[in-house]
């Protein structure tokens, strides 16, 4: 009945420390696997060799384990998507590697994926249980139809069972003739018979019935099915376009302006060290593992963000960031006063967190304000690891600048492979796969 109107890609995203699988429905996730690689907190900061390593090790279990929670065979896919780059280039080739050998050996399509686009179009992913509804649909409407061929042969065998019934009456009629006795035991058994071809002629109608009402469901589905590719795009809590994206991660710092899924213009970035960077350096200087970006969070929710100030870097483009001067201040105030008072850190720790957090996250809201002045777009959406932060959460939700704010579940702040899914869904859906691009590229912009 509906062999393949659903879209089933399997993505794989592997640019950085993290090992992701994930299976989408049209725009739902099934799955979203993810395989931290801890070995990194030892030394920092993340070490390329180690982690390209590490994928290695992952990347199996952790596609199969994104196929089982999907309860989808590897055949049913339709294409598989992976994450061409930014990224470090030995993890990208891994996954870059494992996508084509496996889009080869079912021979389906191959989509090749901008990390920076996907942490944007994260805000596109569906994941309200719809995607599990479409695979339920898929199947219930299968097992329809085998219920519906079961009854059909069940019809023709009682069909068959009363042709033969009617054969042996007439049979018994020729014998009733003769055997006067034996035809009234006959005629009782004719009536049984006959009751019985009409309990079972009921009951074919009945099947009938049964069978036109499964067939309507069927159809339902589909329709269902359909909708819900059509409404994909739409529904009310997703961005609509053009909308700004402040992209915040701990390779990059942007502030995109979104056309269209596939039309991406940077209107400021970082000079020279990410946001996530400024989160993670300063946590490393306050003797923090890596990342330290979650621990700064989570100490500042006891402090006091004003005990603190750090200075707020000037760019020529006021859209741009420049977060070295901000770290390298962080670590002279820390170096000044550990040498001053070597419980400095200890005694403080929360204060220190909670003014690193307001100083970071007070850059930040300054430069959306600037980028609403200038563009008077309001819609703002944040992505990328820095956008689980739980100060930048607060104050977009608080919404003071009547903007309308997009931030998306914490599931996708951070690198994972259902946001690499949702570009290769869209791609494959508007017809854009290529032969070309699908080499693992280390340097990336967001519009390539
Ligand atoms: O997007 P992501 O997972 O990887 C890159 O593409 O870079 O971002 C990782 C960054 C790290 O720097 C990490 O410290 C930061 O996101 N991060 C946070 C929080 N959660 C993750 N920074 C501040 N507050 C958080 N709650
Ligand atoms: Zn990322």
């Amino acid at each position: 009945m509906k062999p393949n109107k659903n879209t089933y890609i399997l993505a794989i995203e592997s640019s950085c420390d993290d090992t992701s699988a994930s299976v989408l429905c049209n725009d739902t996730v099934l799955s979203n696997v993810i395989a931290n690689q801890e070995i990194h907190q030892k030394y920092g900061g993340v070490v390329p060799e180690l982690a390209s390593r590490a994928h290695q090790q992952n990347i199996v279990p952790v596609v199969q384990q994104a196929l089982k929670q999907a309860n989808i065979d590897k055949k049913e896919l339709d294409a598989i998507a992976f994450t061409r780059g930014p990224g470090l280039m030995g993890s990208l080739l891994v996954g870059t590697s494992f996508a084509t050998s496996m889009a080869a050996a079912l021979d389906i399509p191959l989509i090749d994926v901008n990390h920076m686009q996907a942490h944007i179009l994260a805000h596109f992913i569906v994941d309200d249980g719809e995607g599990t509804r479409c695979k339920t649909q898929d199947v219930r409407c299968k097992t329809q139809d085998v219920k519906c061929k079961t009854q059909d042969v069940r019809c023709k065998k009682q069909d068959v069972r009363c042709k033969t019934q009617d054969v042996r009456r007439k049979t018994q009629d020729v014998r009733c003739k003769t055997q006067d006795v034996r035809c009234k035991t006959q005629d009782v058994r004719r009536k049984t018979q006959d009751v019985r071809c009409k309990t079972q002629d009921v009951r074919r109608k009945t099947q009938d019935v049964r069978c036109k009402k499964q067939d309507v469901r069927c159809k339902t589905q589909d329709v269902r099915c359909k909708t819900q590719e059509m409404d994909e795009i739409t529904p009310t809590k997703k961005p609509s376009f053009p909308f700004i994206c402040l992209t915040i991660s701990g390779g990059h710092t942007q502030i995109v302006k979104v056309r269209s899924y596939f039309d991406f213009e940077v209107l400021g970035e970082t000079l020279d060290d990410a946001v996530g960077e400024a989160f993670d350096k300063s946590a490393k200087a306050l003797g923090l593992p890596y990342p330290g970006g979650p621990l700064i969070d989570k100490y500042a929710q006891n402090g006091n963000p004003n005990a603190y100030p750090f200075p707020k870097p000037k760019t020529k483009n006021k859209l741009d960031f420049s977060f070295s001067g901000f770290k390298t201040a962080v670590m002279r105030f820390i170096q000044k006063n550990v040498k001053e008072n070597p419980k400095f850190i200890e005694e403080n720790l929360t204060d220190i967190c909670a003014s690193i957090q307001n100083g970071i996250v007070s850059i930040l809201m300054d430069k959306l304000k600037e980028t609403v002045k200038q563009t008077n777009i309001r819609q703002i959406a944040i992505a990328g690891g820095v956008s689980a932060n739980s100060e930048i959460r607060k104050r977009l939700t608080q919404n003071k600048y009547a903007w309308k704010t997009f931030i998306p579940p914490m599931a996708y702040t951070t690198d994972n492979a259902a946001m690499i899914g949702i570009v290769g869904y869209l791609k494959h859906k508007h017809g854009k796969i290529s032969n070309e691009n699908k080499i693992a590229t280390a340097r990336l912009k967001v519009d390539e």
